[in-house]
């Protein structure tokens, strides 16, 4: 990251992926509870600077492969690599993982925040333990991270005491503490009205364009991802049915299924 960025702390790896280039790929990803099986057989690729937008039906596994690629459930097979190594194989993470988990950073729809915490110590606790910021340098951080997604007035609101959209603003910065280089957003702006999730949408792609950082995001508002996306993958029974161009997406009328969604969802 531009401004801020600071050298990490010891048996942390400096991603040298640059813009355009794979940031990361997963191969083969299969995943099932039970007897059901949530990913098929998962080939999926994110470059830096891009935002990739993830669609699909309930259940079709969007949110398996956001948590398999932030370390939050493995995957029963395949592979995924970061920055070109590989961290995730034979059914385990590689060592190389811990050295790169930092960089990647999750926001989910709700229950981001602490609530017993104001917006300040919310966003300087995982700095201060994982990457050892002293608690000036983590606080000179979190005002910079609250600037850039226009809550410098909140540093110390409770969460109780934030709108549902500076929640998630006060998330994104939460997640921009840490310097990630990719961000996966699952349904972020789902509980908030278009207007409010339109503006948290928009600063994620403020960030994409000003950090070039990846941003993969789980949303049903087919505007931002006709506007903002660089790519559109609709998810299927487990499967990536469909990994191309918005537009494209749009235009594609020979997919059934990516049909019905789209024109179920069309804005
Ligand atoms: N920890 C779990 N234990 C058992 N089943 C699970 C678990 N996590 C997910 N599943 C099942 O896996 C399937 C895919 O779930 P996933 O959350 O990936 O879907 P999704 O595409 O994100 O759906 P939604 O749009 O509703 O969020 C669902 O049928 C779900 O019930
Ligand atoms: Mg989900």
């Amino acid at each position: 990251m531009s401004e801020h960025s600071a050298p990490r702390s010891g048996g942390v790896r400096t991603i040298t992926a640059s813009i355009g280039e794979a940031l990361v790929s997963a191969r083969g990803l299969q995943k099932s509870f039970g007897d059901r099986q949530v990913m098929k057989n998962v080939d999926f690729d994110m470059l830096m600077g891009d935002i990739t937008v993830i669609i699909g039906k309930s259940g079709s596994g969007k949110s398996t492969l956001l948590r398999a690629l932030a370390g939050l459930t493995d995957p029963d097979e395949g592979r995924i690599m970061f920055d070109g190594e590989i961290v995730f194989e034979n059914q385990q993470r590689t060592p190389v993982w811990k050295e790169v988990d930092s960089y990647v950073g999750m926001i989910f729809q709700s229950y981001t925040l602490w609530p017993h915490m104001d917006v300040a110590k919310n966003l300087t606790l995982a700095p201060r333990k994982k990457l050892g910021l002293s608690e000036e340098e983590a606080m000179e951080r979190a005002k910079k991270s609250l600037a850039e997604v226009g809550m410098s007035e909140h540093l110390h609101s409770r969460p109780s005491q934030l709108s549902g959209g500076e929640r998630q603003r006060a998330a994104i910065a939460r997640a921009l503490m840490m310097e990630p280089k990719l961000l996966l957003c699952d349904e972020i702006t789902s509980a908030l009205d278009p207007p409010v999730a339109a503006e948290v949408l928009g600063v994620l792609q403020r960030l994409k364009e000003d950090e070039g950082i990846a941003v993969a995001l789980v949303t049903h508002d087919m505007a931002f991802a006709s506007k903002a996306a660089d790519r559109l993958v609709f998810f299927h029974e487990g499967e990536i049915a469909v990994n191309t161009t918005p537009r494209e997406a749009f235009n594609q009328t020979d997919h059934p299924e990516l049909k019905k969604f789209v024109d179920a969802v069309r804005f």
